[in-house]
């Protein structure tokens, strides 16, 4: 956990409005930046988020992962010993209804994350994926400056993080899943982008930073598996600073959605999961989360042949054929907004 975020940090116990501070007790360091194993206590409420290993688990009680907290406290019995705290386990998996959406999407993402033969790492390094993350990526980071503050909510293996990165900005990701968060920390330590990244477990539901903390930030893939898009998409506007940018790409509520469903699935078939409650969206319901006034809302469609046919080139290739078949038919005003992904701009422009 690197400590330049412990400062923005919020209980997600507390109430929305409370931004109490959280408290940092250091068990072992990774590096000077970095915290190894340790707990951020919430005195208010008296909880305490573990550190282990340099995954900090910022998360309601009922979607901590309960054996690897009681492990991580026998570990550290005599530091909790002197602070006084006490075992008491968590109510875990208690959360009924309102958190089966997280436990689906936590246990596929956890598996995909390891599974060695059906790997997400496989999975984003399709040449497709390369494509289009280059050229949509490669488009957000040109807003991107020195000193910012960049969020990337669902950041799984840490593609996302890895694509947007930029030498003196600070990234914070967070996941529901576990195993996708150590990959992604692994992933930044491999890239050399690990003293400017952090990445966490925490519910996209309730995103635990203080209001206007960031400068961007990013779902990439994400909407689409949240139980409440639109929730999330609103709490992410309260994480941004006035003038802050949340970037995105989802699938598009297309009318060629079927083809290109059908096509798609008759191909090596990824780890399917259940999707939230808005598994594609388009500009006219991006409009419609938002009151009129409170946010700048810029997006074009991309895509119009299967992730399928690109993903027999190289990826080059693959980004001047999408680039090329993008201009052909956008000139055709009905066809225009009904490209395969979504990629948008949600511009803060007012404080509440
Ligand atoms: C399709 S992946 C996208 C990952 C990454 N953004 C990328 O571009 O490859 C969706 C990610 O959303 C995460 N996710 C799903 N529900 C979540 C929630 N409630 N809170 C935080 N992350 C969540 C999953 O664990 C998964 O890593």
């Amino acid at each position: 956990m690197h400590k330049k975020f412990i400062p923005f940090l919020k209980s997600p116990v507390l109430n929305d409005s409370d931004e109490s501070t959280l408290e940092m007790f250091e068990f072992e360091s990774s590096d000077a930046d970095h915290i190894k194993n340790g707990i951020l206590l919430c005195r208010k409420s008296g909880n305490w988020f573990p550190v282990h290993n340099e995954v900090l688990e910022l998360i309601r009680p009922e979607l901590m992962y309960p054996d690897d907290r009681k492990k991580f406290y026998e570990k550290y019995k005599d530091k909790f010993a002197e602070l006084g705290i006490k075992y008491e386990a968590e109510s875990a998996n208690s959360g009924g209804d309102s958190v089966k959406n997280q436990f689906e999407q936590r246990s596929h993402y956890d598996d995909f994350a390891v599974d060695k033969s059906h790997n997400y790492d496989d999975y984003a390094m399709q040449p497709f994926w390369q494509a289009m993350d280059r050229k949509v990526f490669g488009e957000w980071k040109t807003k991107i400056k020195d000193g910012n503050m960049i969020l990337d909510v669902g950041c799984g293996n840490g593609r996302s993080a890895g694509r947007i990165y930029k030498e003196n900005t600070f990234l914070a990701g967070i996941d529901i899943s576990k195993k996708s968060v150590e990959r992604a920390i692994e992933s930044s330590k491999e890239k050399g982008n690990y003293r400017f990244q952090t990445f966490f477990i925490a519910d996209a539901d309730r995103i635990p930073f203080k209001d206007g903390t960031f400068d961007f930030a990013v779902t990439s893939g994400v909407l689409s598996q949240l139980p409440d898009a639109v929730k999330t998409s609103r709490e992410i506007q309260k994480k941004l600073k006035k003038g802050g940018i949340h970037f995105g790409m989802e699938n598009n509520r297309s009318v060629f959605r079927i083809f290109f469903d059908f096509l798609t699935n008759f191909t090596k078939s990824w780890k399917k999961n259940k999707k939230g409650l808005t598994p594609e969206i388009n500009k006219k319901m991006l409009d419609s989360w938002f009151d009129k006034g409170d946010v700048e809302i810029l997006s074009y469609t991309s895509v119009y042949l299967p992730p399928t046919y690109y993903n027999k080139m190289n990826p080059e290739e693959a980004l001047s054929k999408i680039e090329k078949t993008d201009k052909t038919i956008q000139s055709f005003p009905f066809l225009k907004n009904n490209g395969g992904l979504i990629i948008f701009e949600i511009k803060k422009i007012k404080t509440p």
